[in-house]
């Protein structure tokens, strides 16, 4: 049976170990556990899932030390990837460490509110995006197919391409989140309900309902993966040579909305 090891057991290791746990062999490390780093046995598995934070830094930047200490104490046969990481890391620390690595963006949620469009546990999720060569991306499809089964789509792209897509998938539902308290304090400037008036806009078919919720008493997006990853690309494009005008405006309404920065946004 194919051995693997997770490194990382925060939110995203852990569900990854269950996961890997319903075909296979599998163990976890985290920095916090006692036990030795499991570094020199990294020959003992056939590949290594790092689940690693990619923290926001001062400048906005993801700080990706974490994965570096790793891939530069691991001498593995593959690396999957599973923290969101900046455009061009993957591809980087391929060169860098001389490694093998695959990336396969998470995109489980940490909701507290019910989700019918998304499972809590990854095996069920429905789609799997695979950025990186192509003799890696097969070989952790591999890996998949015997947990996730058949009918889930394995998207396969450059890992440059998955990079963005993940950051894309984040900075969307931040871009949305701002649009709907935006609109909601439009309709109480009218007078009119914002739960009216979802509704109503929700009767178009073309207009999904996540993340049209307005909440009074936690307005904005928070929590751990939004702020940090619009915060991430920005710095990211800005270096590349693109700022990105709707995105930084996405950044300034939600501090507004919150009540981090000064503005007339009032729920
Ligand atoms: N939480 C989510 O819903 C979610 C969804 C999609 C993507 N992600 C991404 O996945 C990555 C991990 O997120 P998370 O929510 O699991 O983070 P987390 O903070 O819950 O877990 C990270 C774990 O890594 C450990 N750790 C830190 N440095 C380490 C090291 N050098 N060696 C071993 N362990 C170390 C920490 O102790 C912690 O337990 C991030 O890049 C995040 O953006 C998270």
């Amino acid at each position: 049976m194919a051995k693997f090891i997770v490194i990382g057991r925060g939110y995203v290791g852990s569900s990854i170990e269950r996961f890997l746990s319903r075909r296979y062999d599998v163990e976890s490390w985290d920095i916090l556990d006692e036990t030795p780093a499991p570094y020199a046995r990294s020959k003992e598995f056939d590949a290594v899932f790092l689940c690693l934070p990619t923290p926001q830094s001062e400048t906005g930047e993801a700080d990706i030390t974490a994965i570096e200490k790793t891939l530069g104490s691991m001498q593995a046969d593959l690396f999957v990837l599973k923290s969101t990481v900046p455009p061009g890391t993957v591809d980087a620390l391929s060169e860098k460490y001389g490694a093998r690595i695959v990336f396969w963006p998470e995109y489980i949620g940490e909701s507290k509110y019910a989700n019918p469009y998304f499972p809590t546990e990854i095996a069920d999720e429905p789609f799997a995006i695979i950025g990186g060569e192509a003799t890696l991306r097969s070989r952790l499809i591999d890996i998949l197919i015997p947990v996730m089964g058949p009918t889930v789509r394995y998207h396969q792209c450059s890992a440059l391409e998955a990079e963005l897509a993940k950051y894309a998938e984040n900075t969307f539902f931040a871009t949305k989140v701002t649009f709907c308290y935006e609109f909601a304090h439009i309709c109480g400037a009218f007078g009119a309900d914002w739960h009216a008036v979802r509704e109503a806009w929700l009767c178009d078919p073309r207009i999904n309902p996540m993340h049209t919720a307005v909440f009074r008493d936690d307005p904005g997006f928070g929590g751990k993966c939004l702020p940090k990853d619009l915060a991430a690309i920005l710095h990211s494009s800005e270096t590349a040579g693109y700022f990105p005008v709707q995105l930084r405006a996405t950044q300034a309404a939600n501090a507004i909305i919150r009540g981090e920065a000064p503005g007339e946004a009032q729920p």
